[in-house]
């Protein structure tokens, strides 16, 4: 494997990724839950390792992203900032954690900064929730935006199919997209939207644009188990695997058990 692509080993920031884009250097981003897969994306050269709400799938194993809470999610939160060194770490706030108004969701944002110690919050939405990402920015803590397929909003969409085919979704993206970067968020993540959507916004919006399921942007993120190859069952079209490990897990595991039962280990160097 070639040496990691780690130009600049300071700290990354939120300014350090408008840097990016206006250099038309591309950002890497991938999801960490816990302190030592942290310490290993992090090491590999990510820019940004985002505490995803995924973790209420990945992790507990939820059919979606709802049920996560606040406690759960600083404490995954807090394992990952551990392990962290150079990646700017952003944390999702989690359902219900911003949505019923902007004084809870300033409270809630502030309660997991301060516990978590993370660098930035992602919060789903755009004009539904704008006041609310205006009042966090104002607390001065840095916002990620989302738009498109928002797994928060599972229950209104119905299914995970692309989203914004239809063109006034894709203008109201468009809208969503420039209040979020006027607003002052570092950066949005746009997910399962058409390729060439992903493109308009990135034109015409100076924020960094990570996709994830987009096509081509100023940056990418993937889930971590999704792009190691742990999950069997998940194989959507916009996913690169990039390795097979639960087969290489399947098969170490299985190999221990054998060894265990046929007595080989622990041998004669193994034991005290
Ligand atoms: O929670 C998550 O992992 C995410 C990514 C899919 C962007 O929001």
């Amino acid at each position: 494997m070639a040496g990691y692509l780690v130009e600049d080993a300071r700290k990354v920031t939120t300014h350090r990724l408008t840097e990016m884009k206006q250099q038309g250097k591309k950002i890497a981003m991938l999801t960490a839950y816990d302190y030592t897969m942290a310490q290993i994306v992090d090491g590999a050269g990510v820019d940004v390792i985002l505490v995803g709400d995924s973790a209420s799938n990945v992790m507990a194993g939820n059919l979606t992203t709802l049920p996560i809470t606040i406690e759960q999610m600083i404490y995954h939160a807090k394992s990952v900032v551990r392990g962290v060194k150079r990646a700017l770490v952003v944390c999702d706030m989690p359902f219900g954690t911003y949505q019923v108004n902007k004084t809870e969701g300033v409270e809630n944002a502030v309660r997991i900064m301060k516990e978590a110690h993370c660098d930035a919050l992602k919060l789903e939405g755009g004009e539904e929730i704008i006041e609310t990402v205006r009042a966090i920015l104002a607390a001065g803590i840095p916002v990620c935006g989302h738009l498109g397929l928002t797994p928060q909003s599972i229950n209104k969409f119905g299914t995970y199919a692309v989203r914004a085919r239809e063109e006034a979704e894709a203008e109201k993206l468009v809208r969503d997209a420039k209040l979020l970067s006027e607003a002052g968020c570092f950066a949005i993540v746009l997910e399962k939207i058409p390729a060439a959507l992903t493109e308009k916004v990135c034109r015409e919006v100076s924020t960094p644009i990570i996709g994830i399921g987009g096509g081509p942007a100023d940056g990418q993120v993937l889930v971590l188990h999704d792009m190691l190859g742990m999950n069997k069952d998940f194989s959507p079209k916009f996913l690169r695997r990039y390795a097979d490990l639960h087969t290489v897990m399947t098969d170490a595991i299985g190999q221990y058990v054998a060894d265990v039962k046929s007595c080989d280990f622990p041998n004669e160097e193994e034991k005290y």
